[in-house]
């Protein structure tokens, strides 16, 4: 390997530029060129690609988002579209390729890995749904985030005695919500894989609640329930108790990414131009049981994983 590219696609999150200063100064102190693929596989296809130095990646280990762009492309899910990534990727001399993104960046890997370029993938989204594996980049900083919002919301729903939903991102999985269901001390946490849309259950427990002398219900809604709008108005008629509901919003995936994401980014980043160094492909990385660990793109696709029952039940528990 003489020549690696790096890309960054689908949804930003915070610790991407982390891993492109990883990849790209690993990889130059491996006697490597590095190159920038801009706006992930739909630049690929435009041939939007520069020369990475390791003065390129200075001061930005501590900034949101990705310097070198993302988008979601259509193209590439065609075998035309791969077929052609393929092609750009040997004009430009790139033989390994890092991508850092979510799982259907991984499928866009597997498949320049068919087509003879050798890929890693890292895995970066702030849903933290990616099967094989405990962490991705951009939770910590996007969960982080979202509580401290969640905090913000909490003071003024004391003040006024009222009922907050807040709606966090996560598309279908509920990890940010879970998380911040503990973290924020919720009275609920309604994520898609367990709720079971018995609205009358939150009512009772609102007037419940109330009775005791609660002075707000915090309910913290992943954004795979939607309608958290109606929802608000629904409660709010069923109970008397004045309810908002807050979409929380893009903000989540924006701003300087924790110390963890900075760190697990970095480790990642190194990792991906060690294994395409080593001759490896074909891999994802993934941070299990405590440890930095890599599997075959095929077998990480074909895992799966569920928020833990455990900690579910503990947010319950502690809710009541
Ligand atoms: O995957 C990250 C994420 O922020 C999800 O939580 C959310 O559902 C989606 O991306 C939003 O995408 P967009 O920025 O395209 O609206």
């Amino acid at each position: 390997i003489k020549t690696i590219g790096v890309l960054t696609s689908g949804g930003d999150a915070p610790g991407m530029n982390a891993a492109i200063r990883a990849v790209v100064r690993v990889g130059i102190s491996a006697g490597l060129k590095v190159k920038g693929i801009r706006r992930g596989y739909a630049g690929l296809l435009e041939e939007d690609i520069i020369d990475m130095t390791a003065e390129s990646v200075s001061d930005i280990i501590q900034r949101g988002g990705t310097i070198i762009y993302t988008a979601r492309c259509n193209e590439f899910k065609t075998p035309e579209g791969q077929q052609k990534g393929a092609d750009i990727l040997r004009k430009h001399n790139i033989d390994g390729l890092v991508v850092i993104g979510g799982d259907g960046s991984f499928q866009g890997a597997k498949k320049l890995a068919g087509l003879g370029i050798n890929t890693v993938a890292l895995p970066g989204t702030i849903d933290l749904d990616i099967t094989c594996t405990d962490y991705t980049i951009g939770f910590d900083t996007a969960v982080n985030t979202a509580m401290e919002a969640i905090d913000k919301v909490r003071d003024t729903s004391t003040s006024h005695e009222r009922c907050s939903i807040i709606e966090v991102m996560g598309r279908n999985a509920g990890y940010i919500a879970l998380w911040c269901g503990i973290a924020n001390g919720a009275e609920e946490v309604l994520i898609t894989e367990r709720y079971d849309h018995n609205e009358q259950a939150i009512i009772d427990n609102i007037l419940q609640k109330k009775k005791v002398g609660k002075r707000h219900h915090i309910i913290v809604n992943a954004e795979g329930i939607g309608d958290s709008f109606g929802m608000a108005k629904r409660i709010e008629a069923a109970t008397g108790v004045e309810t908002r509901a807050t979409v929380i919003g893009h903000i989540q995936r924006g701003g300087s990414p924790t110390c963890k994401d900075r760190v697990y980014a970095s480790i990642m980043g190194a990792k991906a131009v060690d294994l395409l160094t080593e001759g490896k492909s074909n891999r994802v990385i993934g941070y299990r049981g405590g440890e930095f660990v890599d599997y075959d793109i095929d077998e990480a696709l074909s895992m799966t994983k569920d928020v833990d029952q455990y900690v579910y039940e503990t947010a319950r528990r502690l809710s009541r």
